[in-house]
């Protein structure tokens, strides 16, 4: 087999070790994720779910430098192609060409005022020493190729003219043109209709597919991750709770709260759906010790005084004092 000698031997492409990121206070931080690692190998789909609030977001924005303002990464490391990523410069020199996000809303990660062509195009204008004819040719052959009919029409016209479904992929040709090794894609098909969402998921599955980019992929929607993720880090307030291949946490779930999660994804021919009790607290009200206690439905004496730590299990980890 050919051997890529830009990665690893060990074949890590980002390697993230106890990322903590929060909000500096005067007294005590508020701290928005925990202790986060994830590990992504050359061509690996890993995937990230979790209730909306539990810090899927933060984490992707904290990856790639691109945190609100006031937050920050507290502690931890980021070690992209063996190499740690320490200051901003670090991350602009892989984002936007080794690494690229596909977010949320396609319509308003794109400029309104700019005709897509020339959106798609600008990665490769900053990163490359293309000429313009150069650009323009591989622009509509990327269009082509995340399905856009008619890319010459198309070139011409402005996000406003195109469905939400085209506009994300769009987002998604601007996200590939540099040929990124990874794509950090935060519900990229969330906003859009379910037919929509099949082919803008079997478009990330052949891009792994045919060029091994590999992708972080956050839903909150465990049905869609079923579909794409080869390993899923379960999330609950800014912590991992759960990481196991996609095969184990939806056969044989450990965690209570994936457990919780996974009966109450709607199903066709199901007659009650199981919302989980209660609701994510805010981070300013994270309990301490065991911070799904308060809606769990498994707990037990000990989870009122000792504070669970990610430990191994078969294929991978739980955060919960039954497996300690
Ligand atoms: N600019 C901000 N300042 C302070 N707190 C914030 C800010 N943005 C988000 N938060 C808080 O950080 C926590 C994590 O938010 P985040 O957006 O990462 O969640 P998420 O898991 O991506 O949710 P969703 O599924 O709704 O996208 C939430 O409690 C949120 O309220
Ligand atoms: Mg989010």
């Amino acid at each position: 087999m050919e051997k890529d000698l830009d990665i690893n031997d060990n074949g890590i492409l980002l390697d993230v070790k106890n990322l903590t990121i929060g909000i500096k206070g005067r007294k005590k931080d508020l701290i928005l994720v925990e202790n986060f690692s994830i590990e992504v190998r050359r061509g690996q789909v890993v995937a990230m779910a979790g209730e909306s609030g539990c810090g899927k977001s933060m984490v992707c924005k904290g990856l790639l430098g691109i945190l609100p303002d006031g937050i920050e990464i507290l502690s931890g490391s980021i070690i992209y192609n063996g190499k740690e990523i320490k200051t901003e410069k670090d991350l602009k020199e892989i984002r936007g060409k080794d690494v690229n996000m596909i977010f949320q809303e396609p319509v308003s990660a794109l400029h309104p005022l700019k005709k897509i062509g020339r959106q798609i195009g600008e990665g490769l204008k900053i990163h490359s020493k293309f000429n313009d004819q150069d650009i323009k040719n591989k622009v509509l052959q990327v269009m082509k190729s995340v399905g856009i009919n008619n890319p010459q029409k198309r070139y011409n016209q402005y996000p406003h003219q195109l469905s939400g479904g085209l506009c994300q992929r769009v987002v998604i040709a601007m996200a590939i043109i540099n040929n990124p090794k990874l794509i950090i894609a935060d519900e990229p098909t969330t906003s859009l209709d379910v037919t929509v969402q099949a082919k803008i998921l079997k478009l990330l599955k052949d891009l792994n597919r045919e060029k091994k980019t590999s992708i972080i992929f956050v839903s909150h929607d465990l049905a869609v991750l079923s579909q794409i993720g080869e390993r899923i880090n379960i999330m609950y307030c800014g912590e991992i709770v759960e990481e196991n291949s996609t095969k184990e946490i939806f056969t044989n779930p450990k965690h209570p709260y994936t457990k919780d999660l996974l009966s109450s994804i709607p199903e066709i021919g199901k007659e009650y759906l199981r919302p989980i009790r209660g609701s994510v607290p805010i981070p300013e009200e994270y309990p301490v010790l065991c911070k799904y206690k308060d809606r769990c439905e498994e707990k037990f004496c000990s989870c009122e005084s000792i504070k669970p730590k990610l430990v191994e299990v078969k294929d991978g980890k739980v955060r919960c004092l039954k497996f300690e």
